[in-house]
């Protein structure tokens, strides 16, 4: 029997109409253009406004994109994953609302979260579900309404994020095509550096908790950067090593969208060049595990059939890891 690899056979995404600026946010904290640009490299980022809307509606958008793109109808998808660290609810799972909201029944549907690397560790899974041959079509969603858990008075934090929703299909081939190597990793001492304090079964949510201000992103900067740096290059390195790769058989490298400087260490490390790069950082700022994705979709009609592309995230946990995968399409 030939082996079954799993490759992308489409991308869709929903990106909120509302952009908040640097200049914006100059007037609520104590920050600049110049400051943003310099430390980090972003312009801007888009947010999700109105009443009762959340990751969900988001994410349904994407995947109503995705089924119109590849022509796929709601009762074809077998499987649907959810990445996301902003879920609609605590239960049930935003997998089985965005399901409802698109039109998908009765299938296998679950949430996962592993942070700003979540679309990788979801790809990992939805792949091995497709290579087993128990599953032809699966959705990875990825759907973040990060501003619903930014202190927008801390210029720390609330210069970094923003919302965003993407949705990939991932179908079986017997070409020599798709995801070709995974490395993920987990490292639970980062813990402590990032992470959303209240909310969660070890303190649930009370006055005390509000008022402490601990139902949104803490971050300790720097230790996460250092983190950052070393381990998405040396992941980076090591799935290129592994898979006989130079830096000229990388056609692209798409890079978690956290920090430009982070980006410029891990293509350095690589020896890659910037026009090798998917950089979107500027225009949605950290939309955590929606990042690459959206880079996806935004560079789909310069993608070629058997492209050599390695992702590379890092987020909180720590969680981080590459995936080296060669394009399935050719833009239609
Ligand atoms: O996506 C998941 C993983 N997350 C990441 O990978 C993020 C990793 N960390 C980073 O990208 C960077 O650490 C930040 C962008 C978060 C911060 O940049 P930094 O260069 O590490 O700045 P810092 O925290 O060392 O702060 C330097 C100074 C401080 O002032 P003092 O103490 O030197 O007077 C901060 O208070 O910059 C100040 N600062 C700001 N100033 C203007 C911090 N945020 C701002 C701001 N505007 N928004």
């Amino acid at each position: 029997m030939k082996k079954i690899n799993a490759v992308i056979t489409g991308v869709g995404a929903y990106l909120p109409d509302y952009i908040l600026t640097n200049e914006e946010l100059s007037t609520m904290v104590d920050t600049s253009d110049e400051w943003i640009m310099t430390r980090v490299g972003i312009k801007e980022r888009r947010i999700l406004k109105g009443e009762g809307k959340g990751a969900s509606d988001m994410g349904a958008e994407a995947v109503k994109e995705l089924l119109k793109k590849t022509g796929t109808k709601p009762e074809e998808v077998d499987l649907l994953i959810c990445t996301t660290v902003t879920p609609d609810h605590m239960f049930p799972g935003t997998s089985a609302i965005i399901c409802d909201k698109v039109g998908i029944k009765n299938i296998q549907s679950f949430d996962m979260n592993a942070a700003c690397s979540g679309f990788l560790f979801g790809l990992d899974t939805a792949t091995k579900y497709v290579q087993s041959g128990s599953h032809k079509k699966v959705v990875v969603v990825s759907a973040e309404k990060m501003s619903s858990i930014t202190d927008y008075t801390d210029r720390t934090t609330c210069v970094l994020f923003g919302d965003a929703a993407t949705a990939i299909m991932l179908e079986p081939t017997e070409e020599e095509i798709g995801i070709q190597d995974t490395i993920l990793r987990t490292n639970g001492i980062g813990r402590h550096h990032l992470v959303m304090k209240a909310g969660g079964s070890v303190k649930p949510a009370s006055h005390e908790s509000v008022d402490a201000n601990e139902h949104t992103v803490y971050q300790e900067g720097q230790a996460v950067f250092k983190h950052a740096v070393s381990n998405m290059a040396d992941v980076a390195v090591e799935i290129m090593d592994k898979n006989n790769l130079t830096s000229e058989d990388v056609k692209w490298l798409v890079p978690h969208q956290a920090n430009l400087r982070i980006i410029d260490a891990t293509a350095r490390r690589m020896g890659v060049s910037k026009d090798q790069v998917m950089i979107n950082i500027e225009k949605y700022g950290n939309t955590t595990s929606a990042t690459i994705p959206l880079c996806l979709w935004e560079w789909e009609k310069d993608l070629k059939k058997g492209d050599n592309i390695v992702l590379a995230a890092f987020g909180a946990g720590f969680t981080w890891g590459a995936i080296y995968l060669k394009w399935g399409y050719d833009s239609k």
